[in-house]
């Protein structure tokens, strides 16, 4: 297989190629990545040291794209290309021409190459928030953030080509992702380097708010899955039937980070009205492939906490950048306060 794998500087991107790289020792590796912000090239040394060739682009670049497809014969792609954070996304960012455009393009270029398959890597915030019972593959889409909507317009893109043109689509929808190597934005990795530093975090109202979280190796096979076994022009949920309160992660980060709740501020809720309740799924149709996921979220966490503690080269140069701090300062100055 010649399967190029978009956004893989990025966090989940990258430890799927790692697993390929694993498990699928004779596939060729093609990674194409925008270097956005939170794509780092530190991400990729073992990838790049184990043969995959990478390229700069942007997947909205069709030329570019067409051009790598027919230079290395490629015959799949898995898009993790994207704009991923909804605090960025509430702060005005426009995420549709990373998430919806750039998956257009790739579903065109897979039309015309005559490509085996395209996976596209969604999230289950397409369904929106539910109080009771769990999101199936066949729940209506009701996207409630710019970020979730900017996915569920890429799924829309996906779902049409496979009506339209049969185009050889396949989705995933994964939940809230945690392991090594996540941008220092989101809920696990930002309280885990914040606490690590002895800095206060800022927890969102009461939280009170229900995540199901998934390790990223875990997420990753689920696509593999996916990727290898889905039948065409479906979707498949990648969860990890592990549902915990905010406020019982921030207390387990606390345990492994050796910290205690005056640490722990609570800030006005800067989502309000579109921060999601409680995401939940149900993962029977992966699992009929094959595929149940492995890592314990206590042990997966802990083990999480100390790859920061013992990598903190890697995070502290992200920690460094001006757009990291602009955003930082922008998005929690009021609330943090003399504590940012
Ligand atoms: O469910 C899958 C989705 O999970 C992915 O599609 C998204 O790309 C990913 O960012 C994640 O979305 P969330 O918005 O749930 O993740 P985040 O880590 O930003 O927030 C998790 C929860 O923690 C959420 O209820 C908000 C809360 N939170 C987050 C941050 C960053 C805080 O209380 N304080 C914070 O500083």
């Amino acid at each position: 297989m010649n399967l190029l794998v978009t956004g893989a500087a990025g966090f989940i991107g990258s430890h799927f190629v790692r697993l390929v790289q694993r498990v699928r020792p004779t596939w060729n590796v093609f990674i194409v990545d925008a270097l956005t912000y939170s794509g780092n090239e530190s991400t990729m040394v073992d990838l790049l040291s184990a043969g995959a060739r990478f390229f700069h682009a942007r997947i909205e670049d069709r030329a570019a794209i067409a051009n790598i497809i027919e230079e290395n014969a490629v015959t799949h792609i898995v898009n993790f290309a994207a704009e991923s954070h909804n605090d960025r996304s509430l702060q005005g960012s426009s995420f549709l021409t990373s998430n919806a455009f750039g998956v257009e393009v790739l579903a065109h270029l897979t039309k015309e190459y005559k490509l085996e398959r395209l996976l596209q890597v969604s999230t289950d915030e397409v369904y929106g928030s539910i109080a009771e019972g769990q999101f199936y593959e066949t729940t209506p889409i009701a996207p409630n953030t710019p970020y979730s909507a900017s996915k569920a317009a890429g799924e829309m893109v996906c779902r049409a080509h496979w009506k339209a043109f049969q185009t050889p689509i396949v989705v995933t929808r994964g939940g809230n992702t945690y392991g090594p190597y996540q941008y220092p934005e989101k809920l696990i990795p930002f309280f885990t380097v914040r606490l690590l530093l002895g800095k206060k975090v800022p927890l969102y109202g009461d939280g009170s708010q229900i995540r199901e979280w998934i390790h990223v190796e875990d997420h990753a096979a689920g696509i593999l899955a996916a990727l290898e076994h889905g039948i065409l022009g479906e979707a498949y949920n990648v969860g990890d039937d592990n549902e915990r309160e905010n406020r019982e992660t921030v207390q387990l980060l606390l345990a492994a980070t050796g910290q205690d709740n005056a640490l722990v501020k609570s800030i006005e809720d800067p989502r309000k009205g579109a921060h999601d309740a409680r995401y939940s799924m149900n993962t029977a149709k992966l699992r009929s492939l094959g595929w149940e996921p492995k890592v314990p979220f206590d042990r997966g966490l802990t083990e999480t906490v100390e790859w920061y503690k013992a990598n903190t080269s890697w995070w502290s140069e992200l920690l460094n950048n001006a757009s990291y701090q602009d955003f930082i300062r922008q998005f929690y100055g009021k609330s943090l306060g003399a504590d940012l």
